[in-house]
């Protein structure tokens, strides 16, 4: 038995880095998934059911997010291959680059990218989910944002600031569907995708209490306790997984 034996798993930005990962543990743990991104999700997919012990019903799915039509196409597509839809984690996010963009000099195309797939993204995501979701009237969703949201000072913190507080207003929206929408947080996370590619990693993991990059493993474990059944009272919330970054 998993945990989320019959529990059908939409998870974007999935083609690499977390996504994928996510994706694995969640079939691991008995669901079925659909890896969305704009990016070719075939391999991610195949790899995904081949690790599974139970072989997991894995779907990969070429979705972007800042599209309504392609989201909503993603929605019709869940409903008929799966006829449900009981999780989602809005996890696709821009943030390569992003936090040398000042405000000051910010190129407009960096700004609207991150507040396309970021902000627009997740929200787009929400409101296919949430009738879905309705149907059965009990549902999950996951936003993610970062340790960088306490920064006001590029775009990548403002859109993941704006991601935490949108969870609220979510939340408050999707309760009455038995819709639970909670946001996590993570500090550095998976130092071969993101740390290195960061010029002041070190001094990153000095100002963490725990001194270690975070892995996708501690991140999941956040959010199988969002979206266990046991987590049901537990709605607009942040949830910072990420060392303790910035108190040491
Ligand atoms: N890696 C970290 O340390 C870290 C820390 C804090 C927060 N985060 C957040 O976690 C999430 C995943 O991070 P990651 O490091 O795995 O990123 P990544 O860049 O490795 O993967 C992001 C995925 O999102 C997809 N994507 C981008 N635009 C999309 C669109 N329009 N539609 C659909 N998919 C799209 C990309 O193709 C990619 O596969 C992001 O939201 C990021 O901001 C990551």
């Amino acid at each position: 038995m998993g945990i989320f034996d019959e529990r059908v798993v939409v998870i974007t930005g999935a083609a690499r880095g977390l996504g994928r990962d996510y994706a694995r543990y969640f079939a691991q743990d008995g669901a079925s998934v659909v890896l969305a991104d704009v990016k070719d999700t075939a391999a991610a997919a195949a790899e995904v059911a081949a690790a599974s012990p139970s072989g997991a019903h894995c779907r990969g799915l070429a979705v972007d997010v800042t599209s309504r039509a392609s989201v909503e196409a993603m929605a019709r597509q869940v409903r008929e291959e799966f006829g449900r839809l009981d999780v989602l984690i809005n996890n696709a996010g821009l943030w390569r680059g992003l936090a040398d963009a000042k405000l000051l000099n910010c190129p407009d195309e960096i700004w609207d990218a991150a507040w396309g797939v970021n902000v627009t993204g997740s929200l787009r995501c929400f409101q296919a989910a949430v009738p879905l979701m309705a149907e059965r009237g009990w549902g999950r969703i996951v936003n993610i944002s970062s340790m960088a949201s306490r920064s006001g000072s590029d775009a990548y913190g403002l859109t993941k600031s704006t991601v935490e507080n949108m969870t609220r207003g979510m939340a408050k929206e999707a309760g009455p569907f038995g819709v639970t929408v909670n946001c996590i947080a993570p500090g550095i996370s998976a130092f071969e995708a993101a740390g290195s590619q960061l010029a002041n990693a070190d001094a990153v993991v000095a100002g963490n209490v725990i001194k270690r990059f975070g892995t996708s493993r501690d991140l999941y474990a956040a959010m199988t306790y969002l979206c266990q059944p046991s987590g049901d009272w537990v709605t607009g919330q942040v949830l910072r997984v990420d060392g303790g970054a910035g108190l040491a």
